[in-house]
């Protein structure tokens, strides 16, 4: 059977209770990250990976906020569907609320703080979203794996284990919040149960395409940066590193108007158009440089 195009979930709920009082009014995945709303990060990452039809999972009191900020996807060239999860109970609570829309398509799920740079994503990423089964995490060493889901490695370099925010961590090595799934994802999801913490927990998800040696775990190296923007140093952090990238090389990072305009979702007067919304400022300057320069559009650095 011929498999459906990969559909994708940005998941934008919790309390950002760590971020409190920024978050007390309003969405963490709404604060600014240097010159762009959070979540465009994030965004970013689907379209990168050719994705088109986006699920959009925040609070009742969130959603609202989201449809207002990015409405129904066409000014991008794609689809944006609005989902409301009542409690935040784990993140995969994602494809049981996401079945239905689903449809049986195969999913990737990204967390709405998390940001991914690197050289080759693009390839990369597609790559993932291309796999026909089984499912492909991305692994980054760090110096505080015990806050995350940790996987080690045997001596071949083939996954072992995987253990959600472990006191003693088999490995550095942790599991980004970036999963690539095939079409079997609402089933297995089903089968997660609550976690002793009270949540539905994706480390369990991924244990089972391990258990079933279909999971890829793919190592993300030196030349990339991955940082979540959930607590305010990581925020702030986060925030530097965009615009350290921007003003140094003139690139765009986490831009979904780029984006889609080097994707082919919109063409060169489409990007005019989002360019002009936004033309007191750097961003709407580089939009207009990229729809007005051939040598740009060429370019594979995305
Ligand atoms: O950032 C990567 C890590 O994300 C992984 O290494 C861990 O395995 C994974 O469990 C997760 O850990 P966190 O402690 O960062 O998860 P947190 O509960 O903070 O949720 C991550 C984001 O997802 C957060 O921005 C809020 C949102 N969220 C969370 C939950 C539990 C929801 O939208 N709904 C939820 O039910």
């Amino acid at each position: 059977m011929q498999e459906k195009p990969m559909k994708g979930i940005v998941l934008a709920g919790g309390s950002g209770t760590r971020l409190h009082p920024l978050t007390l009014a309003t969405s963490k995945q709404l604060l600014p990250v240097y010159d762009k709303p959070m979540i465009y990060y994030p965004l970013s990452t689907l379209m990168l990976a050719g994705i088109q039809d986006i699920m959009i999972i925040s609070t009742p009191q969130d959603i609202p906020q989201f449809k207002r900020l990015l409405g129904d996807g066409s000014d991008w060239g794609v689809n944006f569907e609005y989902c409301v999860q009542p409690k935040p109970e784990g993140l995969t609570q994602a494809f049981v609320l996401g079945k239905d829309w689903l449809d049986g398509a195969p999913c990737a799920l990204v967390l709405g703080d998390n940001l991914i740079f690197a050289d080759h994503l693009s390839v990369l990423l597609q790559q993932a979203a291309q796999r026909q089964s089984g499912a492909t995490v991305f692994a980054y060493q760090v110096r505080d794996p015990e806050r995350y889901g940790v996987v080690s490695f045997d001596e071949e370099g083939k996954a072992q284990q995987i253990i959600e925010k472990p006191i003693d961590p088999p490995s550095n090595w942790a599991v980004t919040g970036l999963y690539f799934y095939d079409s079997k994802v609402t089933e297995y999801a089903k089968e997660v149960k609550l976690s002793p913490r009270g949540e539905y927990e994706i480390t369990d998800l991924n244990k089972m395409y391990l258990d079933n040696q279909e999971l890829r775990v793919e190592r993300l190296g030196r030349g990339c940066a991955w940082l979540d923007a959930g607590m305010p140093d990581s925020l702030m952090q986060a925030g530097t590193f965009v615009q350290t990238i921007q003003s140094r090389q003139g690139m765009l990072v986490g831009s979904p108007e780029e984006v889609a305009f080097r994707r082919g979702f919109i063409d060169a007067d489409q990007l005019r158009v989002l360019a002009k919304r936004v033309h007191k400022t750097e961003l709407g300057r580089m939009l207009f440089e990229l729809a007005n320069d051939v040598h740009h559009k060429d370019s594979k650095q995305l």
